[in-house]
């Protein structure tokens, strides 16, 4: 049951996650943080893009080429940044901690904005 910390407006929620098979996206759904996730995990926004602390960022798998071309329409985009529905949970990753950025746009889903 690994536990994970995420961050958002100044606040850090812990969740003890019971499954190992949920995506960071869904477990942050479940517990009632606010990212949006537009396409539900299929990987046609950067509406659940996150960013992941350090620490944990190399620990990860690496991106596929799909996730860096959503991640290039994100606003505010980091070196550890990534898109929530893209990382499983799993034991190795007990304690992870991840920010929701709070300006979470895709710019696609923008277009008007800008
Ligand atoms: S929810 Fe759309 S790419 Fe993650």
């Amino acid at each position: 049951m690994p536990n994970i910390i995420f961050k958002q407006n100044d606040q850090e929620i812990l969740v003890n996650e019971k499954s190992n098979k949920l995506t960071i996206l869904e477990i942050a759904q479940n517990n009632g943080i606010d990212i949006e996730g537009a396409c539900e995990g299929s990987l046609a926004c950067s509406t659940c893009h996150i960013i992941v602390d350090k620490e944990w960022y190399n620990k990860l798998e690496e991106p596929s080429w799909d996730e860096e071309d959503m991640l290039d329409l994100t606003t505010g985009l980091t070196v550890t940044s990534r898109l929530g529905c893209q990382i499983v949970l799993s034991e190795a990753l007990d304690g992870l901690i991840v920010s929701i950025p709070s300006n979470n746009n895709d710019i696609r889903l923008n277009k008007n904005k800008y």
